[in-house]
């Protein structure tokens, strides 16, 4: 893990942008939600506001995907593919997942949001979801462990429910690409996981690296499999999915979370 890059100022201020553009993104996908939407109209309604902001979605063409956004319903987890006969109905949960560049640089977050009304359940698996998120980034700093992240995501999910971490897929680096060294388990790698994982938790981050940190978290059992259109990875069980994530600049005493929505 010796890739783990650093960025300048001026890089560092463009991944603020960018940051900001793609929250601006996830508050219209937000107010744009309603029974009866499809998935491809807020893969559109995103690609036009990031293109309209000077930015580009970072997700087209990544690995040859076409859209500007994942949006992934119910027991879909991510990398849902908009489509127009995907239609959005009461008592949904859809996760959405935008990628940003501005400038050369990108940010990746998402969120799980409710259509209409859910049951108490699916709330408290969001919200579980979203601050197991906070309690990863309290702490870190300069030269904290990639280790303590995950660490904390899976100590506060035991503590607070019985769900189940995925474990398929990790946060990452970001920066001038979408995704970048290291990899970031949102979980402790057990102890017979291969010895790469044990190396990635004890690798260092360093001061004005950039990682997107991103919890998803199964009602059931963690694994998924992934569906006939190659992309959208879904809870073998069927139970319900959700998916956090935010980007963030390592800082001397702190973490910088660019793309916040509430502030
Ligand atoms: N946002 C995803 C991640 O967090 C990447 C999306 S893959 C893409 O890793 F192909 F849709 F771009
Ligand atoms: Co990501």
């Amino acid at each position: 893990m010796k890739n783990i890059k650093v960025y300048n100022t001026e890089q560092l201020d463009n991944v603020r942008q960018s940051g900001k553009i793609l929250s601006h993104t996830l508050v219209l996908l937000q107010e744009s939600l309603r029974s009866g939407i499809s998935t491809l109209e807020l893969d559109r309604i995103a690609e036009d506001y990031i293109r309209s902001s000077g930015a580009e979605p970072s997700f087209q063409n990544y690995n040859g995907y076409k859209y500007s956004i994942c949006t992934s319903i119910n027991e879909e987890s991510i990398h849902g593919m908009p489509r127009k006969d995907k239609i959005l109905k009461d008592g949904d949960i859809i996760s959405i997942d935008v990628g940003v560049r501005f400038n050369g640089m990108c940010t990746d977050a998402a969120r799980t949001f409710a259509i209409g009304e859910i049951s108490d359940e699916a709330k408290h698996l969001i919200q579980i979801t979203e601050q197991s998120f906070f309690e990863a980034i309290r702490g870190l700093k300069a030269m904290s462990k990639v280790g303590d992240i995950g660490e904390r995501i899976e100590n506060y999910i035991r503590v607070n429910s019985t769900y189940s971490i995925v474990d398929r897929y990790f946060g990452h680096g970001v920066g001038e690409k979408v995704h970048e060294d290291p990899l970031i388990p949102n979980f402790i790698p057990p102890k017979k996981s291969i010895p790469k994982l044990k190396e990635i938790v004890r690798t260092r981050l360093p001061l004005h690296s950039v990682i997107a940190i991103e919890p998803m978290i199964n009602m059931g059992v963690k694994d998924l499999k992934t569906a006939s259109d190659k992309w959208t990875a879904i809870t073998v069980d069927g139970k319900l999915a959700a998916h956090y994530e935010n980007t963030l600049i390592i800082l001397e005493n702190g973490v910088e979370v660019v793309t916040l929505t509430n502030n």
